[in-house]
């Protein structure tokens, strides 16, 4: 038993559980990631799985992504970056939805299959049929030889390493990460980005690994926070853009792990109905970063503000604005508006756990949850 424990111990590598030690290992994860693939100072992406088929991509009317759960956020953060940057139509399905929907795939459809374990059965089942429908699949997973790597007509693999918390971290930023690669990559075929402007995303992307890791320095003041709401029932996230796919991503951990009801919305859509569930004890996490749609966000804020509604900001560093609306403000680093998801996922992953401790929940493996879903 001792030696179990200890075994375990050393697999945590000092951590209390696999999850923080997950999420701390992002910044290597997503260097890893990049890692052989991003050149700047050659300025050049290099992926073998899309240079091999760069003329499938190029004539493609379209990309359909399928995944579920924290891959179908990844997907939604792939679409808002694809077409912003690579100017492809994409559209994310639900892959339990895509499989059953009897949907219009053509031989010029490219499906990307994004899935950590490879082995999730809506997932494999969505990418056999796209495949029996003639279209071409590309698969991002993280574990090689996997079922969903091994049915793709093409890939490439995530370097996040094993995830063990059922609670999904690091494999969430390496996919977020490859993806923009890939849109990049396409972007500089298709010449919709300008050289400055490509090589001005690499360096950037670059600085992503040292970011993380400031963004994660504010995990002691986010443990207060998860103090003062770890008895809420309810939770709102709200994001806009880049940000929106984040806000479901950080109501999903907040759920698994916690057991807390939590949801996340477009900052918009506040004013069609969810705006009616704003009290005094409910938290709403704004994510409220300095680029995109930032004043609709700050007066989002003050709707809530004017409900007596209890705020906490994920804003960009030096903050001043929203600092003086919420009631607390998270801060991550200034990037580029389409990097932003890969550091403002980072607090509320650490809020999530927090609150996941603090009630004494078992955060590796939360109850009627399995790492893999590899049954319908
Ligand atoms: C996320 O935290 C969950 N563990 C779950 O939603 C997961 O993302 C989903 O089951 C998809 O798994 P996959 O990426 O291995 O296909």
């Amino acid at each position: 038993q001792e030696l179990q424990l200890n075994l375990e111990q050393i697999e945590k590598g000092g951590y209390p559980h696999f999850m923080l030690k997950e999420i701390y290992e992002q910044p290597s994860a997503i260097l890893d990631t990049f890692r052989g693939r991003l050149l700047s100072n050659e300025a050049i992406i290099k992926m073998a799985g899309v240079e091999d088929n760069m003329k499938k991509f190029l004539a493609a009317d379209r990309i359909i992504i399928v995944a579920c759960g924290t891959s179908w956020h990844a997907g939604l953060v792939a679409e808002y970056i694809f077409e912003d940057l690579a100017r492809i139509p994409v559209e994310v399905e639900y892959a339990s939805e895509f499989r059953y929907r009897n949907p219009v795939i053509t031989e010029k459809d490219i499906v990307i299959a994004i899935s950590q374990s490879g082995e999730t059965a809506d997932t494999l089942a969505a990418i056999k049929l796209a495949k029996s429908k003639g279209a071409f699949v590309f698969g991002v997973c993280n574990v090689v030889g996997s079922s969903i790597a091994r049915e793709s007509n093409a890939g490439a693999y995530t370097h996040a390493g094993p995830e063990i918390g059922v609670a999904s971290t690091k494999a969430f930023t390496t996919q977020i990460t490859l993806l923009t690669l890939m849109a990049l990559r396409l972007a500089r075929a298709k010449g919709t980005m300008s050289s400055s402007e490509f090589r001005h995303h690499l360096i950037e992307l670059e600085t992503i690994p040292g970011k993380v890791e400031e963004a994660l320095s504010s995990d002691a003041y986010v443990k207060t926070v998860a103090e003062i709401y770890k008895d809420s029932k309810n939770c709102l996230y709200l994001g806009r853009g880049f940000n929106f796919p984040v806000a479901l991503e950080g109501a999903l951990k907040l759920k698994e792990i916690s057991y807390i009801h939590a949801e996340g919305y477009p900052a918009a859509e506040m004013k069609h109905g969810p705006i009616a569930l704003i009290d005094e004890q409910m938290p709403i996490i704004v994510i409220a970063t300095k680029k995109g749609h930032y004043e609709k966000v700050v007066s989002n804020i003050q709707e809530i503000k004017s409900r007596k509604g209890k705020i906490i900001g994920i804003v960009t560093k030096g903050d001043v604005s929203v600092k003086e609306l919420a009631d607390h403000v998270i801060e991550v680093p200034e990037t580029i508006e389409c990097l932003t998801p890969l550091l403002t996922t980072i607090p509320l992953q650490l809020l999530s756990y927090h609150i996941a401790v603090m009630l004494d929940k078992n955060v590796d493996q939360p109850r009627n949850l399995a790492k893999s879903v590899t049954v319908e």
